[in-house]
């Protein structure tokens, strides 16, 4: 029997998160020079319904039937296998290897489930389609989240940049002009769980404040659309620079956030702002050629890495 193998991206969230959870638009892109990678392979005379999982990053080596219930790598087997029987899922041994660094806003949780979901149903018979392994990804996302908007296992999943509004079909972005961005982690782990009950409570104690709030992200994130798709993406700076000073507002920046922020303008950046969850994790920043001066900076301010992430444009020259 053949080893089927999947890989999926790392993501960044250029505008909208939080505000999304809440029915606003939000855009996202996929960082494919940090991946995930899952590969099944069967294991010669095993016990048939055996599933054995390695994953040396998280120093991890297990039967699937040890690990808890709500363990999200046991979560997305479970998605896969459902209620098969035991006997129609020849005994195996996933392989789970990843770049894309933890709790930093990076996806890799989400990029993990997708991967698996892929490689495992492949083992098992069936390719899933894009949609397929977005959906089941987002069931495990549940319980990494509590209450994700679906944004991070739809552009996972389908390995492009999304324009996503919560329970609407999303659309793929168009991309007029090619653009770069910068991405530092503050070295600190980022908590979105945390960081999303945090905006509820906030949001719970004074609605129309925050709504206020989500809204006005909101109308960042369709200005960028425009913006991205008209091949402007140096007016995309400001607009960063706007969204970060909500992101303050609903609570879930930090100084060492604020501090990579700060500095990637200084240093000459057109715009930076915090991505994903915050309360740690990672800051992006929109850069042009030049991002050496940058890359410095960021590293004295305390940066513990930073990745170059070009967005090619989706238009077909001519
Ligand atoms: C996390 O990458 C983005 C958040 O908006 C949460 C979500 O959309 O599920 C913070």
């Amino acid at each position: 029997m053949p080893a089927f193998t999947a890989t999926a991206p790392g993501k960044i969230i250029l505008f909208g998160e939080h505000a999304v959870v809440y029915g606003e638009p939000a855009i996202a892109v996929p960082v494919s020079s940090i991946q995930t990678r899952a590969s099944v392979k069967a294991v010669i005379d095993g016990i048939s319904g055996e599933i054995q999982i390695d994953a040396p990053d998280i120093s991890l080596s297990s039967s699937v039937s040890e690990l808890d219930p709500d363990h999200p790598l046991r979560a997305a087997v479970m998605a896969v296998v459902g209620n098969k029987n035991p006997e129609e899922i020849p005994a195996c041994k996933i392989q789970i290897s990843s770049t894309i660094p933890t709790a930093s806003g990076l996806g890799s949780g989400a990029a993990v489930s997708a991967a698996l979901i892929r490689a495992l149903s492949a083992f098992l018979g069936q390719r899933l389609i894009d949609e397929q392994v977005s959906d089941l990804t987002f069931e495990v996302e549940k319980i990494h989240h509590g209450t994700p908007s679906g944004i991070d296992n739809t552009v996972i999943a389908h390995q492009k940049p999304v324009y996503y509004v919560r329970g609407e079909p999303f659309e793929f972005l168009s991309i007029g002009e090619p653009f770069s961005i910068l991405i530092a982690g503050s070295g600190i782990p980022g908590h979105t769980r945390e960081a999303v009950q945090r905006v509820r409570k906030n949001w719970i104690n004074d609605p129309d404040r925050y709504d206020s709030i989500f809204k006005s992200i909101g109308e960042i994130s369709k200005t960028a659309k425009d913006l991205i798709d008209a091949g402007s993406p140096a007016d995309l700076g400001p607009l960063m620079n706007e969204n970060h000073i909500l992101l303050q507002e609903l609570g879930v920046s930090t100084p060492e956030l604020d501090l990579l922020v700060e500095t990637a303008r200084q240093a000459g950046a057109l715009g930076a702002k915090l991505s994903g969850g915050g309360l740690g994790g990672n800051i992006i920043a929109l850069v042009d050629e030049e991002t050496d001066q940058i890359t410095e900076a960021l590293t004295k301010s305390g940066a513990a890495y930073t990745l170059n992430s070009t967005i090619p444009s989706t238009k077909i020259p001519g």
